[in-house]
């Protein structure tokens, strides 16, 4: 038997298992199956960030929550990163020079230490991508019915680039007060943003020296256009995040934020904002095509909505190998002894489909018990900052596409290839549908949102 696992070899036994190589997201729930019945904790040698340290993939439920709630006693790389550098006494701008990362500048002054996780959401991101979030609804549902506006009439759509992929750009824009006729800069910048998470390679998403380079020259300008924005809102302040940031007192700090610090912030809301929720909505789609019954269901029991948004983020999360921690004492996992300083990479969707944890996890089961106990957007101290918008998004569009539509179905000539990387997502997602014929008569009803 042929144990090299080619790009498109569907992984059987364990030998075949490697979550990294190239085309290994094709297959990433086969392995997760596999995982999860021979080795829940699977060692990587060498892989660990000291020379000679090795790194573990953690795979069931219970593990990873029992690691992400503790980030004393395992530590968030960045994090200790951040806190070095901080040590060293440099200041942000010191720190933006030596790491390129304008989020991990930021960091060096506004939170450089765990305590201050709390404190820095509630006080800088929970007003408008947190709790604050709630108040965006009309805004959401403005953008989502224009962007429906472009294609109803068609009865077929790339729902990726006509629907999931703009959606989060424009409520982006929207939320941190940036031109709509700026986005294709914004989501080209976004893209170079991500650029280790999608070509970086291993489980440490390392970067060739090339790309490293190429990624900061599409990165050029973000940083300045970012200012010229904070310097005109200082100027005359709007109702939008940029300007909030410019005028909030950080009672952590005691103080207000510089230009960089603000664009650490609006550099991780590009980051993190964007493709995460575009591919949940891509693959909430696929999954409506996938179980029939289920857009009719919704359609007639709006209720249900919140279960499914929940219950299709389980199943497909958009982020897998997103996550690492550092061990700071021997630990052991599953029996597994994990020895202080390993690196823990986490896999969020595995844990999501562990047998143990979710019934049938490969079922979509809107009435499933505390539906939204998956792991997707992390949870504890460093919980994903904007799940309630990532959240009411997904809702907002969901509810409008209900309204809107009669039935979806895929249409011809998808090639169901993903994108490399660590997110869940296809390239492309062509969709037939039905327009509705009477949207008002149904569900919110599209006067009522616009
Ligand atoms: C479906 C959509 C999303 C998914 C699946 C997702 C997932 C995640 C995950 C897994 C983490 C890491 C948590 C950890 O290491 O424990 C994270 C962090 C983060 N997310 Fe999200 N996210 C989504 C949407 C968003 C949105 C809409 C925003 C911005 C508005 C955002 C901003 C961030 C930021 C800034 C971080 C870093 C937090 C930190 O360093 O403390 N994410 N996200």
């Amino acid at each position: 038997m042929n144990h090299e696992l080619s790009p498109m070899t569907c992984p059987v036994h364990l030998e075949d298992v490697d979550l990294f190589g190239e085309g290994a997201q094709e297959h990433w729930y086969e392995a997760y199956e596999i995982l999860h019945r021979d080795e829940p904790v699977l060692r990587i040698e060498g892989g660990g960030l000291a020379p000679g340290s090795d790194a573990y993939v953690l795979t069931k439920h219970q593990d990873i929550i029992t690691v992400v709630k503790d980030p004393e006693r395992y530590r968030v790389v960045s994090t200790m990163r951040v806190g070095q550098l901080a040590e060293q006494g440099l200041t942000p701008d010191e720190a933006y020079a030596q790491t390129h990362s304008l989020m991990q500048a930021s960091m060096v002054s506004l939170r450089p230490t765990q305590e201050l996780y709390f404190q820095h959401r509630r006080e800088l991101t929970d007003p408008w991508v947190g709790t604050g979030a709630l108040r965006h609804r009309d805004m959401i549902t403005r953008h989502v019915n224009e962007l429906i506006d472009e294609w109803i009439d068609d009865g077929e759509v790339e729902f990726i680039s006509r629907f999931a992929r703009p959606l989060p750009q424009r409520v982006m824009a929207s939320i941190l007060g940036f031109p709509q006729e700026d986005i294709p800069r914004l989501a080209e910048w976004g893209d170079a943003a991500v650029t280790p998470f999608v070509h970086g390679t291993g489980l440490k998403h390392e970067l060739t020296p090339e790309q490293a380079a190429e990624m900061n020259r599409r990165l050029d300008g973000f940083q300045d256009y970012i200012y010229e924005h904070v310097t005109a809102k200082r100027a005359d302040p709007q109702d939008d995040m940029v300007s909030f940031l410019c005028d909030v007192h950080y009672e952590a700090l005691d103080r207000k934020l510089s230009d960089i610090e603000i664009a650490g912030i609006v550099h991780a809301m590009i980051l993190g904002g964007l493709e995460t929720t575009q591919y949940a909505l891509e693959e909430q789609a696929q999954l409506l095509c996938e179980t029939p019954g289920t857009f009719d269901t919704l359609r007639t029991e709006r209720t249900k909505l919140r279960a499914f948004v929940e219950e299709t983020l389980r199943m497909r999360a958009p982020t897998h190998g997103l996550s690492t921690r550092m061990t700071t004492r021997d630990e052991v996992f599953q029996g597994v002894s994990v020895p202080a300083g390993s690196l823990l990479h986490m896999r969020f969707g595995a844990a999501n489909v562990d047998e143990e944890e979710f019934a049938c996890p490969f079922d979509l089961d809107l009435d499933r018990a505390s539906i939204a106990r998956h792991v997707t957007f992390s949870t504890g101290p460093r919980v994903c900052p904007g799940a309630t918008l990532s959240r009411l998004e997904q809702q907002v569009a969901w509810g409008a596409l209900l309204d809107r539509l009669d039935s979806i179905e895929y249409g011809a000539g998808n090639t169901w290839m993903h994108q490399p990387g660590i997110m869940l997502g296809t390239l492309e997602l062509n969709l037939r549908f039905d327009a509705a014929a009477d949207p008002l008569a149904l569900g919110t009803g599209r006067s009522s949102h616009s």
